[in-house]
């Protein structure tokens, strides 16, 4: 697998490419299959229909990886939060966590009711072809953790961030929980056949320094370094969006740092390029405009060179009005530009 190769630093005919948020509202296959779901979670739960949308981009973009369709918020539903995804507003949690009385009331064993997601990498495993990886995931526990606390997306993180400043006991007591059960997930999707694991750490910009080492990354870290002392050979990637100033403070044991579209390419280069091979990082909106798209890939490209140690990709997530024919067109384009 080429793009299991690369992130482990060995050499490939060219530099592999996926993208995030591949399978999504920008094609229409995956709105067909939505509709038949019912919903977002029905979709998620469905192993059948989650695995067809997870297939769809390999089909579609002849990507290098497929990434497991779910969404990292299915370990607090099963956590016992209770979750709506509310069209046009995004998810919503019935239960939030604010006290420790909250946090008592937490299910245990959330790893354990997560079969359909086990299911599901199982099937599309049995059907992706052999020279396609496919990548498990989660969310970081301090992006969990803010849903928890809010109960749905923020733009302040007014209760986490009280939390943290009037009580880090209990958010810590709080990340250790989430953990704790993302450690028995990602090991379980291991397991059920993903070849590689990523950890979304979405909200990682919400925090100070200091704080995003204690509250955030040391949590990151703590999983990655289990997985690998249980996995050598399965890849980790690291996500933590918006901490390009943060670069000199990041270590660990873990494989593939990804690189935001907000941290210059080069400027990770130089901080983690020898130790982490970089997964990144074109701005997704670059996809509105060929040109823009070309230009975008020739400045990475020309930063990450045609050597071991780079993974394409976008610097976040697809939107879900862009073309998917620049979507295509970006595949075949990076393919051709890096070929050795
Ligand atoms: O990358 C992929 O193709 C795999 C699938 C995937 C989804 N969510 C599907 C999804 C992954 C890896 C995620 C991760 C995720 N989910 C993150 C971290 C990555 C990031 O973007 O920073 C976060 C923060 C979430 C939480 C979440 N899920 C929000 C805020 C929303 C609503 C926003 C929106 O786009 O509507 C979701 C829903 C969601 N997750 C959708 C998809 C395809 C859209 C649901 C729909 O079909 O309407």
């Amino acid at each position: 697998m080429i793009f299991i190769d690369a992130a482990l630093r060995k050499e490939t005919p060219y530099t592999p490419i996926w993208m995030m948020r591949q399978a999504g509202r920008y094609l229409s296959e995956y709105k067909e299959t939505r509709a038949k779901a019912g919903s977002f979670l029905n979709l998620c739960q469905n192993v059948e229909l989650a695995a067809e949308v997870t297939l769809q981009p390999i089909d579609i973009l002849d990507v290098d990886a497929a990434i497991l369709f779910s969404d990292i918020l299915v370990v607090p539903y099963e956590m016992g939060l209770g979750l709506e995804f509310l069209a046009g507003e995004g998810p919503k949690f019935q239960n939030t966590i604010r006290s420790i009385e909250d946090l008592n009331q937490l299910r245990e064993g959330a790893s354990n009711r997560l079969d359909y997601v086990y299911d599901a990498i199982s099937s599309i495993r049995s059907k992706l072809s052999k020279d396609k990886a496919l990548i498990g995931f989660c969310g970081s526990p301090w992006t969990l953790a803010t849903y928890m606390i809010e109960g749905e997306g923020s733009k302040t993180y007014t209760h986490s961030k009280k939390m943290l400043y009037a009580n880090p006991k209990l958010l810590a007591t709080l990340l250790e929980k989430i953990t704790s059960e993302l450690k028995a997930y990602l090991e379980n999707q291991i397991k059920a056949g993903a070849n590689a694991v990523m950890i979304f750490d979405s909200w990682a910009s919400a925090l100070e320094r200091e704080a995003y080492l204690k509250f955030s990354w040391n949590y990151m870290k703590e999983i990655a370094y289990d997985l690998k002392k249980k996995f050598p050979h399965i890849p980790v990637i690291l996500f933590p969006k918006g901490v390009g100033s943060y670069l000199d403070h990041l270590d660990g044991e873990f494989d593939v740092f990804g690189v935001d579209w907000g941290t210059p390419m080069e400027l990770a280069k130089a901080k983690l390029g020898n130790r982490y091979v970089l997964q990144g990082n074109l701005e997704p909106a670059r996809l509105y405009d060929y040109e823009a798209m070309e230009e975008g890939v020739d400045r990475i490209i020309s930063v990450m060179g045609r050597e071991a140690g780079h993974i394409f990709n976008l610097g976040h997530g697809m939107i879900p009005d862009l073309p998917r024919e620049n979507a295509i067109a970006l595949v075949q384009m990076v393919r051709q530009k890096t070929k050795r």
